[in-house]
Formats: C-alpha cells, structure tokens, sequence
C-alpha cells in the first residue's frame, strides 16, 4: 500500500476541487517487465496540476486518481528489462492515465524518467523536468528569431524566471510584465531594468512604446484573454505572440486585425510534450545535462514557498494560490523531511 492524495471529482470551482482531495493508503502497482516504481522525494504543485484537478486541463483521466505530473526520487523496484535502473535518482514528467506524482510511490515507464548528475538537488530536481525544459524551448523560438528583446507576462513566475536567466546569457532584454507592486519590488530589486505592473493606469502606452523601442520580437504569454491581444497590438511588426498557458482562463481576445494581417505578426503555441517528442534521445540529454549543470552552480534555482505533508494538501495547496510569485509548493511524501 502507498499513501496518496487521492482526486475523487473534478470541478471548475478551485476550492470545491481542493475539497475533493483526500489522503488514502491506495494498492501500490507491481511493475511491468518495461515499467519502475520510484519512492517519491518530493513532488510539486504547478499550474497545470491546478488546472487538472478543476478538470480544464488537456489532460483528463479516469478517477479516482493520484494528480501531481512531476517529482524527484529513487528507483526502488525495477521490471526485469530495468534491471539496470534500479538505485538510480531521477526526476519525472507523467502525464500517462496512471497515478501521478502526489504520493509516496509512482510507476513509470522509462521514457517519463530523466536521470539526475551527482550533486543534483533532490528538491530541485523534483522541479526539473518541466519549467526548466520549457524556458529552454520557448527561449529557441527568440534566438531563431535573432531577438534582441523578448517580453514575458507572469513574470514573478518560475517560467519567466528562467527565460530571464537563458536572455542573461544571451544579452537579450526583457519586459517583465507582473500583476502587483510586490513582485515589481522583487524583480526590480532582483536587477531587472524593465518592470512593467499591468494594473498601472499607463500600462497599455508604457509597453506599446517599449516594446518598439527595444524591439521585442517575441512575446511569451502565460496569460490569455484580453491580456493577449494587449501584448499582440503592442508588439512591433515582424513579431510572434506565443502562447504557452492560459492563466486567466479566458479565451484570446481583442487581438486587432490590422496589426496581424498588415504587420506580418504571428500567434504560435508551444507545447512541452510536442517539443520534447521532436527531439531525438541524445539531444534531449546533451540539454539536460547542460540545464543540471546551471542548478548543480546554483545558477538556476526554483523558488521554493513551502514543504508540506501530504496530509496538508488543502491549506499547503490554499497557500499556492493564494500568491504563486512566492515560488512552487512541495509535496514532501516522507513526512518525516518537511
Ligand atoms: N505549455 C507548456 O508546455 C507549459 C509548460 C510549463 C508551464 N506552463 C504554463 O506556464 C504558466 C506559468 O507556470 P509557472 O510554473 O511559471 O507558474 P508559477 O511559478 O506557479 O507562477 C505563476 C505566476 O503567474 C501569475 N499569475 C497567475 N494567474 C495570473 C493571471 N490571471 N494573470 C496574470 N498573472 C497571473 C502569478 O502571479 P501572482 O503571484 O500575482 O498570482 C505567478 O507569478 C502556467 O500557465 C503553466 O501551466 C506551460
């Protein structure tokens, strides 16, 4: 048996979804010949967890189910074709039809496990194998794009974060968008020389003329809704729009015909799983060894807010939402680590 945070009914309403969580002690699986069973380190709550368990995510499964996509661990239990992967750290990306990562254990098949460097922060690592690859292949799309400055909304996010550190190193500029004067404090105080706060009254005008200004040829949307269409109609000509989230629940609105039929503007999506399924194996390890190598220097970091118990999955998850600029919430299944 295994304890588990347990969906038992999705709901558009977040809090009523919150409530439907439960922990349980559920049948922990025997692997297939193909498939390990990891002990969970630790796991965090992403938006796209939140999204799942409102039901509104692309991913629906049966239920009841463990939620959690992500995590860190060790491979305790191996079938007789992983044999060979049995002890080894890992971090994991799951959106198959089985348990996820909310849980003290997790079956999974090899192609949903990235191996972890020596020295590998087990609590980064358990953040690794989604933001971290997503900032990389969102920032390619500005770099075949020669940008010389991008924009981001959701900037107090941890997506934004590591675009800004991949356009550090690139020396490209970044529009920070955010929604409060706190992160605006925090980033501008972080040595960011563009902040912008959407709730300012010159907001729409600011960004217009900055965005020309520098030149920002990509915009990377987290956001959707009217906020889309802002961005768009402020971008200059020869730009793309790419939207990788939907943190407003809002369909993409107000995008203005002219700029998009008469200044050759673009909107694209980027989606992880299609971008990690057009690589091949060895190139998606070169970039995970090179992405390792920036948290194993202390580069890179993912914000952390809190380490909950499983059994604090309602108030630890209330505490995520209620300010997500804080950083990511961590599952901590061994009780005994918070
Ligand atoms: N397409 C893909 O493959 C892919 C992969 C990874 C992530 N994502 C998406 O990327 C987005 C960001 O993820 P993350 O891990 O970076 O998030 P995160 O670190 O948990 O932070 C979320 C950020 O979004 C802000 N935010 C929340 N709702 C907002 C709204 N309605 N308008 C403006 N800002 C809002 C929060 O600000 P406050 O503190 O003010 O709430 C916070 O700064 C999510 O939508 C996620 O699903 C997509």
């Amino acid at each position: 048996m295994m304890k588990s945070i347990v969906l038992h009914q999705y709901n558009r309403n977040v809090l009523r979804a919150l409530l439907s969580l439960k922990v349980e002690h559920i049948e922990r699986n025997v692997p297939d010949a193909d498939e390990v069973v990891i002990k969970v380190h630790a796991a965090p709550a992403n938006p796209s967890d939140i999204a799942f368990i409102q039901g509104s995510y692309n991913v629906v499964k049966t239920l009841p189910v463990v939620p959690g996509f992500e995590g860190s661990g060790t491979v305790v239990e191996a079938g007789t074709e992983l044999v060979n992967l049995l002890g080894k750290k890992v971090s994991f990306f799951a959106q198959n039809d089985g348990h996820g990562s909310w849980s003290e254990y997790i079956t999974l098949k090899k192609g949903d496990l990235i191996q972890l460097r020596d020295n590998m922060d087990m609590d980064q690592a358990a953040c690794f194998a989604i933001n971290p690859f997503t900032a990389f292949g969102l920032f390619n799309i500005a770099i075949k794009r020669s940008s010389s400055a991008v924009i981001v909304n959701a900037a107090g996010g941890q997506v934004p974060a590591f675009i800004r550190n991949l356009a550090a190193q690139h020396k490209v500029e970044v529009i920070n968008i955010v929604r409060n004067t706190e992160t605006a404090k925090r980033l501008v105080e972080a040595g960011e020389k563009y902040v912008l706060n959407e709730t300012d009254e010159e907001f729409e005008r600011v960004l217009h003329e900055l965005a020309r200004q520098l030149d920002a040829t990509v915009a990377f949307d987290a956001v959707g809704g009217a906020h889309s269409g802002m961005l768009f109609n402020a971008m200059p000509p020869d730009s793309e729009l790419v939207v990788y989230g939907g943190l407003s629940n809002k369909p993409i609105t107000d995008i203005s015909v002219m700029e998009l039929i008469f200044r050759d503007k673009l909107i694209s999506g980027f989606n992880l799983s299609s971008w990690r399924q057009e690589l091949d194996q060895d190139k998606f390890e070169h970039i995970s060894y090179l992405l390792q190598e920036q948290f194993i220097k202390g580069a890179w970091k993912t914000r952390i807010q809190r380490m909950i118990a499983l059994d604090e999955v309602v108030n630890g998850l209330k505490s995520y939402l209620g300010n997500m600029s804080d950083g990511k919430v961590l599952f901590k299944p061994s009780s005994d680590e918070v």
